[in-house]
């Protein structure tokens, strides 16, 4: 069995891959320092693969704990990084922190995975690259723009020092994955999106003030030029997104891979406006949804959505879920919570 280490295993990507390794017969260690999470979720992992994961309660930003942990596990033959800090709006209230945080842990995983000879590396990396792009749908080599914020920054950053180690360890083989909108939970309810931090993603939005947690939700603009004046985005099912990371490990154990550093952008290829969304959800579960249209949010884009014909070429991946099948598995998980 090939030993993985996630990064970020008790967050809401982490937890999900999890379970996608475990069934394709991998074994997996996990490392979190909960600052957005909680090891309970391990124990939904335990009741859906049969598996218990351990996971170091570390803080990936201090050097000689991480470097213990390959000590402890001299076996792991890749890792997948999903630690990192991902509110937009708390990084420009706190950038230092979000810098500290993301590229020191970066660092330091990169440094042990040298020491070590850690083969492979996925990170987690988001279409908040792109910016403020008109260029649609975006395709990996769509011109990055400058980063909306300094969560997005970490992300450029945290790409152009894996391509600067990558140029030294040709090795080493890392894939950086560009998430577009990750929603949705596992089908058994057993796991799903569970921050510490307060929620303002749309889907979790639109769950949480169904169950009656909020009392009313904003939609953020009516009046963009789309088809119904609200944002359109590329909303990619987590169960989706998480066989991504399985199939990247797999393309790179099996040499696969054209280069030593690929990106690859991980969305359905549809762009969905928030209004289709609430429709979706109140057709999709029969509950009402009180829902006013509001003043646009700053720092939103108009619209965005991948081209994900990389990912279907090369990893064989194919999204197998859309905004209905995000929408029934986001409430089952909020009514269970
Ligand atoms: P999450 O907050 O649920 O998971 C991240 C986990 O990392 C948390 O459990 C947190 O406790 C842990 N963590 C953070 N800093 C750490 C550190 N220094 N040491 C150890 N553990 C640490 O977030 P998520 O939604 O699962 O996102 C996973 C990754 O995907 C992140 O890198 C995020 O930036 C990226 N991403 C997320 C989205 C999204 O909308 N969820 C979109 C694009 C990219
Ligand atoms: C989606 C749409 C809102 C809440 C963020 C990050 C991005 C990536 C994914 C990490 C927008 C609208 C939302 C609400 C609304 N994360 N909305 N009412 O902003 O596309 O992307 O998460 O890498 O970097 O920026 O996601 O879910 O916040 O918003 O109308 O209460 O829903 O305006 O059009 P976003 P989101």
């Amino acid at each position: 069995m090939s030993k993985v280490l996630v990064t970020g295993g008790c967050g809401y990507i982490g937890s999900h891959t999890i379970v996608d390794l475990i069934d394709n017969g991998f074994d997996v260690v996990s490392v979190d320092n909960l600052s957005n999470s909680s090891e309970s979720v391990l124990n939904g992992i335990e009741a859906i693969t049969g598996k218990r994961v351990k996971n170091y309660n570390i803080d990936l930003c201090w050097e000689e704990a991480t470097h213990q942990l390959f000590e402890d596990h001299p076996d792991i033959e890749g890792v997948i990084h999903f630690a990192a800090l991902k509110l937009v709006g708390e990084s420009v209230q706190q950038p230092i922190r979000y810098f500290r945080n993301n590229l020191n842990s970066l660092l330091n995983l990169l440094d042990c995975m040298a020491r070590h000879g850690t083969p492979h590396l996925i990170f987690s990396s988001s279409c908040s690259v792109y910016g403020n792009t008109t260029d649609l749908p975006v395709t990996e080599d769509t011109p990055l723009q400058e980063a909306e914020s300094p969560y997005a920054r970490t992300k450029q950053m945290g790409e152009q020092i894996i391509r600067d180690f990558a140029r030294v360890h040709p090795a080493h083989k890392s894939i950086l994955l560009r998430y577009f909108n990750p929603a949705g939970a596992h089908e058994s309810a057993l796991i799903g999106e569970a921050p510490t931090n307060p929620a303002s993603n749309l889907v979790p939005v639109i769950t949480e003030t169904a169950i009656g947690k909020r009392r009313e939700m904003t939609v953020f603009g009516d009046d963009y030029d789309t088809r119904d004046g609200s944002c359109i985005r590329d909303y990619i099912h987590v169960m989706d997104l998480a066989n991504a990371h399985t199939k990247a490990l797999q393309y790179l154990q099996k040499g696969k891979n054209t280069d030593n550093l690929e990106v690859f952008n991980l969305g359905i290829g549809e762009g969905v406006t928030v209004l289709e969304a609430i429709n979706a959800f109140m057709m999709v579960t029969a509950q009402p949804l009180a829902y006013r249209l509001g003043e646009r949010r700053p720092g939103d884009v108009v619209a965005i959505y991948a081209n994900n014909d990389r990912a279907a070429r090369r990893l064989g991946w194919e999204p197998k879920r859309d905004i209905r099948d995000i929408m029934r598995t986001a409430w089952e998980w909020e009514k269970r919570r």
